[in-house]
C-alpha cells in the first residue's frame, strides 16, 4: 500500500533529526562539479546531475574541467529543442523526454539539467536552440510531456532557467525588468506548467537578475511565486556559480548551490553558511527545509529509502538505505535512435517550393552536387553545456548518400570557408564565468586573413563553377555552434563565414538551386530568399538529422515541421530593437545601491509584444511567420463550427489532404477579440493539433476552450481577467495564413 505524505514526511523528518549542522551544509552544495555532498554516516548519497537538453553529457573529472574521455560516455543525440518545438507534436516531446531520461538514469545520474524552456524574446540569444519558442503556450504544450516523459525513469527533470534568461550577453549581471504583465502573460506559464502540471522534481534558478534579484537566490521568485503561489515542493538548484551572497542564497528558497569552480567548501551554502547559522545571523530552519526537499526528491525518484527504527530506550533513529528496485535504465538502443529519427522528421520545416521544385526523386537524380560546411559538419559536440559525445550523428552528407543510393552520383565541396576554431585542451566552462568568448576572439586575432580571403575565394568560385554543370544542386549552410552557443549572443542574423556571397554565385550559376539552413535561430536570408526556388529550415537535429533531412528531400515523406519563432527580417525590425532594451542600459545610482553583481537593466519596454504578437501589432514584414511550414500537399479547410455551453467553447473544423500521399499538417486555433485594444495582441495561439492525413482523408478537428482561457493579466488588480465581449476564432496553417474564422460573444 502506498505511503501518505504525512507518513513519508514523517520519515524524512526523522532523518533530518539525525544530521549535525555540518553534515546539512554538506548536502546543500557541489561537492563535485556535478554532484551535490552526502553523509555516509546515515547512507545518504549526493545528487548526480548532469547535462542536459539533447543528450547525457559526457562525464568531467569532479573538480576538473577536463571531460574523462573514456568511450562510456556516447549516447544519443536528441533533436534540440528548437527542433522539437518545430514538430507541434506533444506526443513526440514525449519520447524525447523519455529517451532523455532512460539514457540519464542508464548513465547513473539522478537529474538531467533539462529541459530548458526561456521564452525566445530575441533571436539573438545563443542559446536559443535550447529554448522552445517564442509562444508561452506552445512551450507549455511542449514542455509538460518532455518533463513527464524525462520523470517516468526515477530520474528528476530540472527546468531552467528560472527565469527570464533571455540573452547571453552579461548573462551574470544584467537585470531584467519585464512589465508585470508580460512577466505573468509569457516569461512564467512555461515554468508554471512545468511546475504543476508536469510535476518538474527540480528547477534551476538564472544567472541574470529579475527585478534585482539574481533568478538563483530571488525570494519574489523562489519564495514569492514558487512556492507560494505555486506551492512547489521540489528541489530549487543554482544556475553554476550564479549565487552572490550566504544571506540571500539560503533564505530566498534556492535548496542546493552548484557551481564551476572546485572549492565547493567555500561556496555560499558551505562553510559561511555553517558560520552565518552558528553566529545566529541565520535560522537553521531554512536549512532544514533545504534537506526537506533534498530528501524528498532522493525519494521520488527511489534513489533511497528511509528506515526508520526505534531503540530498547524508545529512541528513534533514522537512516537512509539504498533502494533495490528503481529503474536501471540504458542507453544508446536501437528503439532510441528511432525515436530520435521520427522527431528529427517531423522537425524538418520546408519555407519555400516554386514550381514544386522539392522533392528531388532519387530515381530522377543522376548526378547531385552538395555544397556547404553544414551538409558535412557534425553538430552534437557544441554549444555549450548542451554539448553531448554522440554515438553517432549522421550528417546531411551521409544521409542524402544513404537515402539516395549507387544509382546516384553525388560529390561535395564546401562552397565556403570556415576557419578553424583555436582551443586548448579544457572545456569552455572553466572559463565560463570570466569572459571565454572574448579569450578566443585574440586567439583567432593569430590568424592570416589575405591567405583566409584567397581560400575563400577559391572556394566560392569552385562551387559556382560545379553548379553550372550540375542539373542538381544542394547548398547547405546556416549556422553552428560557434554562433548558437552558451555564453555568447550573435551581434546580428546575417549568415556567417560570406554564405550570402556563395549562395549568390551559386544561384547565379544554377537558379534551380535548393537552400537549407541548419541553424538553431532565425537568420537573414534576405540576400538570395527570393532568388531560391527551395528553402528548407532545419535546427540541429539529433543523430538522425541528416537522414530526416534527406527522407524530405527525396520525397521518402512529406514535410510536417512548422516555425515555433517568427524569421523576422533582420534584428532591426525586432520588437526588442524596436523598442528595447537590449542588450540593456547602464544602471540608475539607485539600481547601483540596490543590486549587487549587476552591470545592467534591460527594460521589457516591448511588454507582450514578443514575436508574432509585435509583428503583427505593428504590421511588420518579416521572412517566415510563426506556425508556418509548407507541405508538399494541400490541405483543404472547411466546415468551422463554434459551440458554447456557458464559459466552454469548441471550435471544430475539417482538414481534408487534398494531394496525393500521405502527409500531416498542425492545424492552429489563435484567439483574440474581434476588435483589439489597442494594449492587447490580434490574437494568440490557443490550441493546435497535429493531424495526420491519408491522401484525400478528411478529418475533423475539436479545440476545447474555457472562457478562462482567453483571460489577460491586469496589472492594477493583479488578476487574471477575461474581458466578455466578442472574439474572433481563426484556425489556419500558420499565424499568418488564416483559413477559417467565427466570431462569438464570451
Ligand atoms: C548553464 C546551465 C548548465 C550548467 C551546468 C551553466 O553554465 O547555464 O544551463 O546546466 O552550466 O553545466
Amino acid at each position: 500500500m502506498k505511503e501518505s505524505k504525512k507518513e513519508t514526511n514523517a520519515r524524512i523528518e526523522a532523518l533530518l533529526q539525525e544530521l549535525t549542522l555540518e553534515e546539512k551544509c554538506r548536502m546543500i552544495h557541489g561537492a563535485e562539479f556535478f554532484k551535490s555532498g552526502g553523509v555516509d554516516r546515515l547512507g545518504i548519497p549526493g545528487i548526480v546531475t548532469s547535462d542536459g537538453p539533447c543528450g547525457v553529457r559526457n562525464d568531467f573529472y569532479p573538480n576538473r574541467w577536463y571531460v574523462i574521455g573514456s568511450s562510456a560516455d556516447y549516447v544519443s543525440y536528441l533533436p534540440s529543442n528548437s527542433a522539437i518545438a518545430s514538430t507541434w507534436n506533444r506526443k513526440l516531446a514525449g519520447d524525447s523526454g523519455r529517451v532523455l531520461g532512460r539514457e540519464a538514469r542508464g548513465r547513473g545520474k539522478d537529474m538531467i539539467l533539462a529541459p530548458g524552456i526561456n521564452i525566445k524574446r530575441n533571436p539573438l540569444c545563443g542559446r536559443n536552440f535550447e529554448y522552445l519558442s517564442e509562444d508561452p503556450y506552445l512551450v507549455s504544450e511542449l514542455v509538460v510531456p518532455l518533463i513527464e516523459g524525462i520523470q517516468e525513469n526515477d530520474v528528476s527533470a530540472c527546468v531552467k532557467h528560472f527565469a527570464c534568461n533571455n540573452q547571453e550577453w552579461e548573462r551574470y549581471s544584467v537585470n531584467a525588468e519585464p512589465t508585470e504583465r508580460a512577466f505573468r502573460e509569457l516569461y512564467l506559464p512555461g515554468f508554471e506548467a512545468a511546475v504543476k502540471k508536469a510535476k518538474s522534481l527540480s528547477l534551476m534558478g538564472s544567472y541574470n537578475l529579475v527585478r534585482g534579484e539574481h533568478g538563483s537566490e530571488s525570494r519574489k521568485l523562489l519564495t514569492d511565486i514558487l512556492r507560494k503561489e505555486w506551492k512547489y515542493d521540489g528541489l530549487v538548484v543554482s544556475d553554476w556559480t550564479a549565487n552572490h551572497d550566504t544571506k540571500d542564497a539560503a533564505e530566498s528558497g534556492l535548496d542546493l548551490e552548484m557551481g564551476i569552480t572546485d572549492n565547493f567548501d567555500d561556496y555560499y551554502l558551505g562553510r559561511p553558511l555553517v558560520e552565518a547559522v552558528k553566529r545566529g545571523e541565520i535560522d537553521e530552519s531554512v536549512v532544514d527545509e533545504k534537506i526537506r526537499h533534498i530528501l524528498r526528491l532522493l525519494l521520488r525518484i527511489r534513489k533511497i529509502d528511509i528506515e526508520v527504527s526505534t531503540g530498547k530506550n524508545g529512541k528513534k533513529s533514522a537512516r537512509a538505505v539504498a533502494t533495490e528496485d528503481r529503474d536501471p535504465g540504458y542507453y544508446n538502443g536501437h528503439v532510441m535512435h528511432a525515436y530520435a529519427l521520427k522527431t528529427a522528421e517531423e522537425a524538418v520545416v520546408l519555407l519555400k517550393n516554386e514550381k514544386k521544385r522539392l522533392p528531388l526523386k532519387p530515381s530522377q537524380t543522376r548526378k547531385l552536387l552538395v555544397i556547404g560546411e553544414n551538409a558535412n559538419r557534425a553538430h552534437a559536440n557544441g554549444g555549450g553545456s548542451a554539448e553531448i559525445k554522440a554515438l553517432y550523428e549522421i550528417t546531411p552528407l551521409l544521409g542524402l548518400a544513404a537515402e539516395y543510393g549507387g544509382n546516384t552520383e553525388i560529390r561535395y565541396v564546401p562552397g565556403y570557408y570556415v576557419p578553424k576554431k583555436v582551443r586548448d585542451g579544457a572545456n569552455w566552462q572553466e572559463n565560463s564565468i570570466m569572459d571565454e568568448w572574448k579569450l578566443q576572439e585574440k586567439q583567432k586575432a593569430g590568424l592570416d586573413p589575405a591567405a583566409e580571403r584567397k581560400k575563400a575565394k577559391a572556394m566560392k568560385e569552385e562551387a559556382a563553377r560545379l553548379a553550372k554543370e550540375y542539373d542538381d544542386v544542394i547548398f547547405i549552410g546556416g549556422l553552428d555552434h560557434d554562433h548558437d552557443v552558451e555564453g555568447k549572443d550573435r551581434t546580428d542574423m546575417k549568415l556567417p563565414y560570406g554564405q550570402d556571397d556563395v549562395l549568390n554565385a551559386v544561384l547565379d550559376a544554377n537558379p534551380d538551386t535548393v537552400v537549407v539552413m541548419v541553424a538553431g535561430s532565425p537568420v537573414d536570408m534576405r540576400a538570395w530568399k527570393d532568388r531560391a526556388k527551395a528553402i528548407v529550415y532545419m535546427s540541429y537535429n539529433g543523430m538522425e538529422g541528416g537522414t530526416a533531412l534527406a527522407r524530405v528531400i527525396s520525397g521518402t515523406i512529406c514535410p510536417s515541421g512548422k516555425l515555433a519563432e517568427t524569421f523576422p527580417e533582420s534584428y532591426e525590425t525586432t520588437p526588442v530593437a524596436h523598442f528595447g532594451e537590449y542588450p540593456g542600459r547602464k544602471l540608475t545610482a539607485a539600481e547601483k545601491k540596490r543590486m549587487k553583481a549587476c552591470n545592467y537593466t534591460a527594460d521589457y519596454k516591448e511588454g507582450i509584444f514578443v514575436g508574432y504578437r509585435y509583428y503583427e501589432k505593428f504590421d511588420v514584414p518579416v521572412q517566415f511567420p510563426f506556425g508556418f511550414g509548407l507541405s508538399y500537399v494541400d490541405f483543404k479547410y472547411s466546415d468551422i463550427a463554434l459551440e458554447k455551453s456557458g464559459d466552454k467553447i469548441t471550435v471544430s473544423a475539417k482538414i481534408t489532404n487534398t494531394g496525393h500521399v500521405s502527409a500531416m499538417e498542425v492545424v492552429q486555433l489563435y484567439v483574440g477579440a474581434k476588435t483589439p485594444k489597442k494594449e492587447d495582441p490580434v490574437k494568440e495561439l490557443k490550441g493546435f493539433e497535429k493531424l495526420e492525413l491519408k491522401a484525400g482523408q478528411t478529418k475533423t478537428v475539436r479545440f476545447k476552450l474555457d472562457a478562462s482561457d482567453l483571460a489577460h493579466f491586469n496589472e492594477e488588480s493583479g488578476e487574471w481577467q477575461t474581458e466578455r465581449g466578442v472574439y474572433r476564432f481563426s484556425i489556419g496553417s500558420s499565424s499568418a495564413d488564416i483559413r477559417l474564422k467565427k466570431d462569438a460573444r464570451i
